[in-house]
């Protein structure tokens, strides 16, 4: 591989296209490097036209960290893809009313992946398999840009704040029934700092999700208040990115410094997605984000 990678801008804040790569083929020797970089610098990269499976996505997201284990909660020894599919194991799709789309519906409010977990996520990597004929796009905002423009007084509220993470919180958006489904109330509540310095770049970014259910030492009207300002001054439109899946695209990005929401779609046809989250690490900078 060249030592730089040919790139074209998604947007003008964030996101590249990466040209003339095969994921399939990078090491940790060949490629990796180049790759990371790009990462840490531009936030979200999409690769087309990918011979990508499972074997491959395993062995691309171990270069970048431990690969989360969602069902546990942890880095497991038999890291998997995980589906992210209206098709049901049985090979049926499942119905509009069913958990498993009220689930699917709850990642379309803006979030960023895992920061429920202990130990939240540096990367997702995303692939599409199964596309619908229409919506099912996935949208990103880059909180790395939007907090270099968050104006002084919201600022200040912000800089130092503790934001509580709880999986449930985001669930119960949608369903309170869903939200007492044991898998998402099997861990504590996590606590990380409102904002992500990145190590490698400098760069700061507000580090919020669907999930912050309490702002540290704010009563709760308070604390909602900040939340939502935040979140609306993050996902003004100018902020997005909209992507249009293509069969064989995969996408990179940086869980520290964005937030996303998939689009609705029509639920009587298939939308088919692998994802690997890999778990953020102090190197990553998990260590300037503990309270
Ligand atoms: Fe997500």
């Amino acid at each position: 591989m060249p030592g730089s990678l040919r790139l074209t801008a998604l947007h003008d804040h964030f996101g590249v296209e990466v040209h003339g790569v095969q994921l399939a083929s990078i090491t940790a020797e060949d490629g990796y490097a180049e790759i990371r970089a790009a990462f840490e610098r531009h936030t979200l990269l999409l690769f087309r036209d990918q011979n990508f499976d499972d074997a491959a996505h395993i062995k691309l997201a171990q270069l970048f960290g431990p690969i989360e284990d969602r069902s546990r909660g942890a880095n497991g020894p038999d890291p998997r893809v995980s589906p992210v599919s209206n098709r049901a194991d049985n090979g049926n799709l499942v119905a509009e009313q069913d958990r498993h789309l009220l689930h699917l519906k709850a990642n379309q409010l803006w979030h960023t992946d895992s920061t429920f977990l202990p130990s939240p996520a540096l990367a997702n990597i995303l692939a599409a398999r199964v596309l619908p004929s229409s919506g099912g796009e996935t949208e990103f905002v880059s909180t790395r840009a939007a907090w270099v423009d968050v104006p002084g007084a919201l600022r200040a509220r912000t800089a130092n704040a503790l934001f509580k993470h709880r999986y449930a919180h985001s669930r119960a958006k949608l369903s309170e029934q869903l939200a007492s489904d044991k898998m998402f109330t099997q861990w504590q509540d996590q606590t990380w700092r409102a904002v992500w310095p990145n190590p490698v770049t400098g760069d700061d970014a507000l580090y919020i999700a669907s999930h912050v259910f309490e702002v540290d030492g704010l009563s709760a009207a308070d604390g909602e208040v900040l939340v939502a300002e935040l979140m609306a001054f993050a996902t003004q439109e100018k902020y997005v990115y909209r992507h249009q899946w293509l069969k064989r695209d995969v996408l990179i990005w940086d869980e520290r410094a964005t937030m996303h929401r998939g689009c609705p779609w029509p639920y009587d046809q298939e939308r088919s997605l692998d994802s690997i989250c890999v778990t953020a690490r102090d190197i990553d900078g998990l260590d300037r984000v503990r309270p």
